[in-house]
């Protein structure tokens, strides 16, 4: 992990072979989905984690999606047809709606780095979030079945997922109950998404000393993960 994490960052010293002057430069996609502005442990930890890349590699660009300033629809009937129906039979309402689902897709196809702030919400993931990876997992697009069963399109990617929680997760009792982490990495996984790093920042309703606590550690993995 570490050292295709170097790999991926020194990156920025190969020069492209067409252009010499331009320097191939990590393209991030960075996802949030708490619905807080202020006090969001999610938020600070993804832009601690960016801040600090970026730090490494000056010209990393990140591209921001954040889906509670921006939520996207839920699935419904008239999405499931849009999807279902081959482009050119589509009527102009279908057509608008599979463009959202494809340039979604299409934001994870031209990323190098997805960062994903994932708070647990009701021992999962947030709606907004869960609404993002029901317009991205699609078949035929990110996801299809092959002779011996699924196979994910979107390969060749790393993704570094910050989730948060109230309560400990890790060990102890509730460990089964982690919906949030263990889901996002099955269903990224699905769609070929499978070089996925779970940093937890949790026990975050322990008082001022938890948070302070969850995010000492969260600072120090950080650092473990982009080495100087
Ligand atoms: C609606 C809601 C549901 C939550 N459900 C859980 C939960 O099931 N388990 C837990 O440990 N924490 C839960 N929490 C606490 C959050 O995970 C915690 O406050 C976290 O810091 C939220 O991320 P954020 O700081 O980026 O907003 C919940 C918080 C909210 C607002």
């Amino acid at each position: 992990m570490f050292a295709t994490t170097r790999k991926q960052i020194r990156r920025v010293q190969i020069l492209k072979p067409d252009k010499e002057s331009e320097f191939i430069m990590t393209k991030i996609l960075h996802i949030n989905s708490s619905v807080r502005n202020n006090g969001s442990i999610s938020r600070k930890v993804t832009e601690e984690f960016l801040n600090k890349w970026k730090a490494k590699e000056l010209g990393a660009t990140v591209v921001n999606r954040d889906l509670a300033a921006n939520p996207l629809p839920h699935l419904t009937e008239e999405t499931l047809g849009a999807f279902f129906t081959p482009a050119e039979n589509r009527t102009p309402e279908q057509a608008k709606i599979a463009a959202l689902s494809e340039s979604l897709v299409q934001e994870l196809f031209d990323a190098d780095v997805i960062v994903i702030g994932a708070p647990m919400y009701n021992f999962s993931i947030t709606s907004g979030l869960k609404a993002w990876v029901d317009q991205v997992a699609r078949a035929g697009v990110t996801f299809k079945y092959g002779e011996s069963g699924p196979v994910g399109l979107l390969t060749g990617k790393k993704v570094f997922i910050f989730t948060t929680s109230g309560g400990v997760y890790s060990q102890g009792p509730a460990a089964a109950m982690d919906f949030a982490g263990t889901y996002l990495r099955t269903v990224l996984g699905f769609i070929g998404l499978t070089d996925v790093t779970v940093v937890q920042s949790e026990g975050l309703a322990m008082g001022d000393a938890g948070v302070e606590k969850a995010l000492a550690q969260t600072s120090n993995t950080i650092n473990e993960l982009l080495p100087a």
